[in-house]
């Protein structure tokens, strides 16, 4: 840290930029509306003539689908590499399924193992990491330990250390493709470990997150994606791991369709409690997706190659601005990823929190500091959240350039200061 040399000069720098009077937004995981553009055609897929699906169901009415459409659980079950008997298709949110599962788990035990009720149920995730995955588990009354997210998936070490320690662990949560903050992505390798590694809970179970599975920014440079549910019965495990993904970034945040794989047992036991809870989801949204994203062009690759368009030079903006500024100055390290949502910004120094409050001051909104991390406290108070694909281009670059303003003139009082 000593080694840091102190800016001089940023003071003024930033002042100009806060006296521009900004308005801007780097927070928001969101597409923007060219990506909406996209899939506009959705929203007239189904109509009056269409209300009745070629496996004959008629979508208006109740029907005992639980696990959804047929012609949804193929088309996701083709995006996740899995039989249709093998995925569950919900409604919008991907989160709500995973709480869902969760739930379940609490109240019954995992269909493959002991009850989690009364022991003390412990997830594992991983920091930096997603923040609602954090307050989900926190609001479930789950205990957290984190693994360190390294640049090819989970700290797998410690996590076969803790679930081979300790009965209380209970799985594992965490984001399998261009993983939120950071970008990475699980290797094979990890994967397998995952899948096949002893644990003293015999409900051990792997939740993958995988929001951005299909999200690359490139063509020829892609991360490769894991199938957990077969990696797992290969190993012997069948029941250990439910992958969870949506069309939220692929259609419509917020209005699009959740859905979960799993062994065909798994996907069972989850719809006899969905069942309970629900006629069934919602089969026109169901059904439109499925007409929709079967005539786009090329399918849901198709469709993610043209959101690659959009949202690559959004990220090449980041890089390169953050280049431009910081390169060579030490005073902070950030993501390249390949794909998903999102770049993580670590300072050198122990002041994320005043970069986001010095960026809020002049009009430039980021994730809040610690967000990443569980109970909101990074304990280095130097991880950044950004998230570049909402703004239009040109305002990434300028938010970028306040966000590297920022970032010297925390350092630089930092320093002035010790
Ligand atoms: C890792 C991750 N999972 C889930 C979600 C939300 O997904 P859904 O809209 O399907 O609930 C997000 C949204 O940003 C995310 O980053």
């Amino acid at each position: 840290m000593s080694s840091i040399s102190a800016p001089t000069g940023s003071r003024m720098a930033y002042e100009d930029f806060k006296a521009r009077g900004l308005k801007l937004n780097m927070q928001r995981g969101q597409p923007s509306d060219a990506d909406f553009d996209l899939s506009a055609d959705l929203l007239t897929a189904v109509g009056p003539d269409d209300v009745v699906t070629p496996s004959g169901v008629d979508v208006r009415n109740y029907s005992a689908l639980v696990a959804g459409l047929p012609e949804a659980r193929q088309l996701f079950g083709e995006y996740l590499d899995l039989d249709a008997a093998e995925v569950l298709v919900w409604n919008n949110a991907s989160l709500e399924l995973q709480a869902h599962v969760l739930t379940m788990m609490l109240l019954r035990g995992p269909r493959a193992g002991s009850a989690w009720v009364g022991g003390n149920p412990t997830i594992i995730v991983t920091a930096p990491g997603y923040d609602r995955h954090f307050s989900l588990l926190e609001g479930l009354g789950l205990r957290l330990v984190t693994v360190d997210m390294q640049p090819d998936g989970p700290d797998v070490d410690a996590i076969q250390r803790l679930a081979a320690e300790d009965p209380s662990i209970a799985g594992v949560l965490f984001v399998p493709t261009y993983s939120n903050p950071g970008g990475e992505s699980i290797s094979p390798d990890k994967a397998r470990r995952l899948v096949s590694l002893q644990a003293a809970n015999p409900g051990f179970t792997i939740f993958a997150d995988d929001a951005y599975r299909a999200h690359h920014l490139f063509a020829d440079d892609r991360d490769s994606t894991v199938n957990f549910v077969r990696l797992a019965a290969e190993a012997g495990n069948p029941d250990r791991a439910f992958v969870f993904a949506s069309t939220s970034k692929i259609t419509f945040a917020g209005a699009g369709l959740g859905f979960v794989g799993s062994s065909a047992e798994n996907i069972a036991w989850l719809g006899s409690y969905l069942s309970a809870v629900s006629i069934g989801p919602n089969k026109v949204e169901q059904y439109r997706h499925v007409r929709f994203l079967r005539s786009y062009p090329g399918g849901v690759e198709g469709l993610m190659a043209a959101h690659a368009k959009l949202i690559a030079p959004k990220f090449a903006a980041v890089a390169e601005i953050l280049d431009r500024e910081l390169g060579g100055t030490e005073l902070a390290t950030w993501s390249r990823p390949r794909g998903g949502y999102f770049v993580s910004l670590d300072t050198a120094l122990p002041v994320a929190d005043r970069v986001v409050q010095l960026a809020g001051d002049a009009g430039v909104s980021l994730t809040p500091a610690g967000a990443t991390f569980p109970l909101g406290k990074d304990p280095a108070n130097s991880n950044i959240r950004l998230a570049p694909t909402r703004p239009e281009l040109a305002d990434v670059r300028l938010a970028m350039e306040v966000v590297a303003a920022c970032i010297k003139l925390a350092s630089e009082e930092y320093l002035a200061a010790s």
